[in-house]
C-alpha cells in the first residue's frame, strides 16, 4: 500500500463506512446504541433522516435504572442480530458518560451518576454484542458531559476527580470487554481537543489500559488532523479527503512520521478484517417480545401509598389520561434514534390488561386514574442541554386536575433526563418512572400496573427538589468556553450524602410489589487491601419480585476528602416467595482506593472501612467496620515540608523534638512544653524558614540524617 492509499484508509468512504482499500474491506458503523440506525438513503448524524426499521430497545438511561447487566447483555445480543442483517460491522455505543448535571441534553443516551454502575453496564453491553460478532465503540471518551458548546468547549478537570469519576466506566468496559473502538470526544479535556490528547487517547488508553482497538473520532470531531493523528486518533469519521491529503503532505514534509500511518492504517486494517459476522436475519416479533420483557425491569415505582399498584380487582373504571397515553415517547432525538419496527401504544396495552374493567379518558369519578405525562421531544435532545428540570405547566394541572378528579391517582412518566416531582408528587397515589422505554414501553408499563411483572428498577441516578441542591448546579454549563468541574468528585449522591442535602428520592430507590429482607451481613479481611463481604436476601413477601441488593463503601481513610459512601458492588437478585439467597462480594483495592495525585496512582490508606448494605444510597440497612492495614506511604521529607509534616513523621517527628531540645536547661524544657500549642501556629511553616527562627541554628548534618531517616521509615 501506498502511503495515499494508507492515509485514505484513516478517514471514512462516506458518512458511515470506512474506505475499501486493495485487500482492506469497507466497514460499515451505525447508531446505535439501543438499536440499530442504518441508513441508506439520506444520511446524517442528527437523527433528522430515516433509517431501515429496527427494534428500538430501550435507551440507556432506562437500562441504567435496570442495574442489571444480564438486561444490558440481552439488548446487545439482539441489536447483534438486528446490525448483521442490516450489514452493520459496528454499532456506534454505548455511551458511559457520567450524568454529572440533570440539564445534559443527552443523559437519556447515559446509564448514570455512578461510575460503577455506569461501567458494569456498559461492559456487559459490550461484549455481548461482540459475541455475536458485532464490534462496539465506547463512547465519548472523555468528560462530554454537557451538549452546550460541546464541540469547542473545555471540561476543567482535575486529575483524581476524572480518575475517580469520568475516567472508570470507560477503564472498566476497555480492561473487560475489548471494544473494537473507543469513539474521542468533540469537547476539549484541560484545554486539548480530546481528539487530539496525547495523554488520554495514547498514554491512558493504550499504555495503561491496553487498548489496542481503533480510537475513532465522533462525527466531525477532528480539528487538526496530523495533531489527532500522533495523539492516537486512528479513524476520521466521516469521510475526509482534504485531510487525507494533509497526512500525506505531513509525512512528506518530513513533520509527521510514516510509521504512525502505518501503525493506525494497521489498527483500522484489522478492525475491518475482524468485525465481519455473516448476515443474518432477525425475528421482529421476538425482538418486539424482548424490548417489553426488558422494559419493565427498568421502570422505577417511586411511591405506592396504600399498594394502588398493581391494580386490584376492587378498581372497576380507570381513566386514562395524557397524551402519552396514545403517542408514547420512548427515545430521545438526535444521532441514537431508530425508526421502529413498531410502536405499544399505553392506552390500547391498558385496555387488553383491564379485562372486565371500564377504560375511559375521564377521570371524573373513576377509581383510578393513570396520567401519562413527561417531557415532549423538543425539551430535551442531543445537541442541547435543558434549563430547567421542571415538568411543562400544562402537565402539572393535568395531573393537578386529574388527582382531584380521581378517587386515587397513578402518574406514570416518560422523560429522559430527571424531572422535578414538587408541586404534584404529594397529591397522587403513586408514581411510575418509566424513562424513555423503547418501542414495547406501553406494553412494559401495562405488564408493570396490572402485576403481570414486579417493578424492579432502581434509580441511577438522584432525582433532587431543586435543581440549586444539585453538584454541578453553580458551574454547569460553564461560561467563556471552559466549564469548571468545580464540585469535584463530588457527584450525584456522593454529594447528597456527603451534604446532607435532602433528596425527593435518591440514588437506588425503586419499591416494589413484594418485600425482601436482608441480613447476615458479614465482613471478612482478605488482604492488606481487599475484603470480602456476604450477606442473606430473603423475599418475605407474597409475590415473585427482583431485589438489587447494594454495597456502599465509606471511609474517612486517607489524606483526601471521601464522599459519604460509594456503590463498590451490587447484584440483582429474582427470588418467589418465602425463599433466600446468600449473596457474595470479593471487593479488592478499588473498592477501597482513592487516586492520589501526589503518588499517580491507587492508593488504599489505612484505616477504618465501613462495608454498608443499602436500601438505596440514605437508607443503609446493614454495616460493618473492618480495619484495612493498607499501604503506609514513605513520606520523605525535605527542607521543603512543612514543620507539621516533619513532626507527624513517626520516626522522624520525635527524633527532631530531641534535637531541637537538646541544647536547653530544665527551666527552658519546662517552658517549651508549656507552650507546646504554640508549635501549632508555625506549623504550616516550611521547615527552611522554620530554622530561620531558632534562636541557635541545627546542625546541617543533623537536618541532612534526619532526612535520610524519613526515607528508610514510613
Ligand atoms: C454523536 C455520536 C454519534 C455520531 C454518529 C455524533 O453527533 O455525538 O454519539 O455516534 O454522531 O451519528
Amino acid at each position: 500500500m501506498n502511503l495515499e492509499q494508507k492515509a485514505s484508509l484513516l478517514s471514512g468512504r462516506d458518512a458511515w463506512s470506512t474506505e475499501p482499500v486493495g485487500d482492506v474491506p469497507s466497514a460499515v458503523l451505525s447508531d446505535g446504541p439501543h438499536g440499530v440506525r442504518r441508513q441508506t438513503g439520506g444520511t446524517d448524524h442528527l437523527g433528522i433522516h430515516r433509517s431501515l426499521p429496527a427494534t428500538c430497545f430501550p435507551p440507556a438511561v432506562a437500562v441504567g435504572s435496570s442495574w442489571d447487566p444480564a438486561v444490558a447483555g440481552r439488548l446487545a445480543a439482539a441489536v447483534a442480530a438486528e446490525a448483521r442483517a442490516h450489514g452493520v460491522q459496528v454499532v456506534l455505543g454505548p455511551g458511559v458518560n457520567i450524568k454529572r448535571s440533570p440539564l445534559c441534553g443527552r443523559n437519556f443516551e447515559y446509564y448514570s451518576e455512578d461510575p460503577l454502575l455506569s461501567g458494569a453496564l456498559a461492559a456487559a453491553h459490550v461484549k455481548a454484542l461482540q459475541a455475536q460478532g458485532v464490534g462496539a465503540s465506547v463512547k465519548h471518551f472523555a468528560a462530554n458531559n454537557q451538549e452546550t458548546d460541546r464541540m469547542r468547549v473545555s471540561a476543567e478537570v482535575d486529575e483524581r476527580t476524572l480518575r475517580e469519576i469520568y475516567l472508570p466506566a470507560f477503564e472498566r468496559v476497555v480492561e473487560q470487554a475489548r471494544p473494537a473502538t473507543v469513539m474521542a470526544a468533540y469537547n476539549r479535556l484541560n484545554g486539548v481537543y480530546a481528539g487530539q490528547h496525547p495523554w488520554l487517547l495514547t498514554t491512558l488508553l493504550r499504555q495503561e489500559w491496553g487498548f489496542d482497538g481503533v480510537v475513532v473520532s465522533d462525527w466531525g470531531a477532528v480539528n487538526d488532523r496530523v495533531a489527532a493523528l500522533k495523539a492516537g486518533l486512528d479513524l476520521q469519521m466521516p469521510g475526509n479527503p482534504t485531510d487525507d491529503a494533509e497526512i500525506v503532505r505531513a509525512v512528506r514534509d518530513g513533520s509527521l512520521d510514516e510509521a504512525v500511518v502505518d501503525r493506525s492504517a494497521a489498527r483500522v486494517r484489522a478492525m475491518a478484517e475482524r468485525w465481519r459476522a455473516a448476515p443474518g436475519g432477525f425475528d421482529a416479533d421476538a425482538h418486539h417480545a424482548l424490548a417489553r420483557e426488558l422494559a419493565a425491569e427498568c421502570a422505577v415505582l417511586l411511591k405506592n401509598d396504600g399498594a394502588v399498584l398493581p391494580v386490584g380487582p376492587d378498581v372497576g373504571t380507570i381513566a386514562v389520561v395524557g397524551p402519552f397515553a396514545t403517542e408514547p415517547r420512548f427515545q430521545g432525538g438526535g444521532s441514537s434514534r431508530v425508526d421502529p419496527t413498531r410502536v405499544d401504544v399505553p392506552l390500547e396495552e391498558i385496555r387488553r390488561l383491564a379485562g372486565e374493567r371500564t377504560v375511559t379518558t375521564d377521570p371524573e369519578g373513576a377509581d383510578l386514574a393513570i396520567v401519562f405525562a413527561g417531557l415532549a421531544d423538543a425539551d430535551e435532545s442531543e445537541g442541547y442541554d435543558r434549563t430547567a428540570i421542571e415538568l411543562p405547566g400544562e402537565q402539572v394541572e393535568l395531573i393537578r386536575a386529574t388527582a382531584a378528579a380521581a378517587r386515587r391517582t397513578v402518574v406514570v412518566l416518560s422523560n429522559g433526563g430527571v424531572v422535578s416531582l414538587e408541586g404534584w408528587h404529594d397529591d397522587v397515589d403513586a408514581v411510575l418512572e418509566g424513562w424513555l422505554l423503547g418501542q414495547a414501553g406501553g406494553g412494559a408499563v401495562a405488564d408493570l400496573l396490572f402485576g403481570v411483572v414486579s417493578p424492579s428498577g432502581r434509580l441511577a441516578e438522584t432525582i433532587p427538589l431543586r435543581l440549586q441542591d444539585t453538584p454541578a448546579y453553580l458551574n454547569f454549563p460553564g461560561e467563556q468556553g471552559t466549564v469548571r468541574y468545580g464540585e469535584g468528585v463530588m457527584v450525584g449522591y456522593r454529594y447528597h450524602e456527603t451534604v446532607g442535602r435532602p433528596v425527593r428520592y435518591p440514588f437506588g430507590h425503586g419499591l416494589t410489589y413484594t418485600a425482601f429482607a436482608v441480613g447476615d451481613l458479614a465482613v471478612e479481611v482478605t488482604g492488606a487491601d481487599s475484603a470480602r463481604a456476604a450477606l442473606t436476601v430473603a423475599n418475605t413477601g407474597g409475590r415473585y419480585g427482583k431485589h438489587v441488593v447494594q454495597l456502599y463503601v465509606a471511609t474517612q481513610a486517607g489524606p483526601v476528602r471521601r464522599p459519604a459512601r460509594e456503590l463498590r458492588a451490587f447484584t440483582k437478585v429474582a427470588l418467589g416467595p418465602g425463599e433466600s439467597t446468600t449473596v457474595a462480594f470479593d471487593l479488592d483495592a478499588r473498592a477501597f482506593a482513592y487516586w492520589d495525585v501526589a503518588e499517580g496512582r491507587w492508593l488504599v490508606a489505612p484505616g477504618d472501612y465501613t462495608v454498608q448494605i443499602g436500601e438505596n444510597a440514605s437508607m443503609i440497612v446493614a454495616e460493618e467496620t473492618v480495619e484495612l492495614a493498607g499501604e503506609v506511604l514513605v513520606k520523605e521529607l525535605t527542607l521543603d515540608s512543612s514543620l507539621g509534616e516533619w513532626l507527624a513523621h513517626p520516626a522522624v517527628g520525635p527524633a527532631f523534638m530531641d534535637r531541637l531540645t537538646a541544647g536547653m536547661t530544665e527551666e527552658q524544657r519546662a517552658q517549651a512544653a508549656e507552650h507546646a500549642g504554640m508549635l501549632r501556629l508555625v506549623e504550616s511553616l516550611p521547615m527552611h524558614q522554620f530554622l530561620g527562627f531558632l534562636p541557635a541554628p541545627l546542625p546541617e548534618r543533623t537536618l541532612t540524617e534526619l532526612m535520610a531517616l524519613s526515607r528508610r521509615q514510613g
